[in-house]
């Protein structure tokens, strides 16, 4: 039993995991983080997890950054592999073959927005605050912020982000393309998990090959990942049917085959 990673599948297979650490804005620990990674690995084994939602606890926080208190014991010899750590669990998250969306309801700072960003999609409620300041810290993002903030909002914004370290309030965060919508904090999660549904109800092989060739965008190798996915999707009969039912004027029935 997860202490910090509480998670709940919803009937239709949405996965909900939720940071649980409210005492501390839910800041993710080497546990946390652990938990997370043991979380994602059943998920990817699980065929019943069609969706996977993440979000924290409570109404103040996502998940305010790595714990601080743990940088106090950090060897400098370890510093290196604990930012990898971090990579590896967050790549786990970007690689997952079904849809995986942040909602986001309060602070997304440091590890936190760096979490949210190896998400697929962000929703954020409008008390949401995104940040990487780890510069007032000393140190740097390290768990692929500089990589995955610079590629989604462009280098002269993620900069200024990462060089001032101040947060971003939520409409700005919508606006610089951050995240893909802004909702009263009483309506995230229904907002998030009917999104997530309308994916549920589409083809799972496109939808894991979507998520596969997007994965390789900006790749030398992002074209032919691209019509290599394409050519898999024609081998299924998820593809005869989804053509059958369009002709027969009919829902098409997914099988996930
Ligand atoms: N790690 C460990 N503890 C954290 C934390 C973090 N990343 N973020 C918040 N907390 C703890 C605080 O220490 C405090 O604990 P306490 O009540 O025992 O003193 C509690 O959470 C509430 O935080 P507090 O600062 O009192 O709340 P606030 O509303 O005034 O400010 C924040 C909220 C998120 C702006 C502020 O806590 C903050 O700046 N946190 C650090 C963010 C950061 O630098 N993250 C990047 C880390 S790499």
């Amino acid at each position: 039993m997860n202490s910090i990673i509480k998670s709940e599948q919803l009937q239709n297979g949405v996965l909900v995991l939720t940071v649980t650490a409210p005492a501390k804005y839910n800041a993710l620990s080497i546990v946390a983080l652990q938990e997370l990674e043991q979380e994602l690995d059943s998920a990817v084994k699980d065929k019943s997890v069609k969706a996977i939602l993440l979000t924290g606890e409570g109404d103040k926080a996502f998940v305010a950054g790595a714990d601080i208190a743990e940088f106090k014991m950090l060897p400098i010899a370890e510093s290196k592999a604990f930012a990898e750590t971090g990579q590896r669990v967050m790549g786990k998250l970007e690689n997952m073959p079904v849809p995986v969306l942040a909602a986001v309801n309060g602070f997304a700072l440091g590890g936190g927005c760096e979490l949210a960003l190896a998400c697929h999609m962000r929703i954020a409620s409008e008390n949401a605050q995104f940040g990487l300041p780890e510069v007032k810290l000393g140190i740097i993002p390290g768990y692929g912020g500089t990589q995955r903030l610079t590629q989604l909002v462009g280098r002269g914004k993620a900069l200024e982000i990462m060089l001032t370290g101040n947060p971003i309030k939520a409409q700005e965060a919508l606006r610089i393309g951050l995240v893909n919508e802004v909702v009263p904090l009483e309506q995230l999660i229904a907002t998030s998990v009917a999104l997530l549904s309308q994916m549920i109800d589409r083809a799972p092989r496109a939808l894991a090959m979507v998520l596969k060739a997007v994965g390789a965008q900006g790749r030398p190798d992002g074209y032919e990942v691209e019509a290599s996915a394409f050519e898999e999707c024609c081998q299924t009969a998820d593809f005869q049917e989804g053509v059958s039912a369009f002709l027969e004027k009919r829902p098409p029935v997914f099988t996930g085959r």
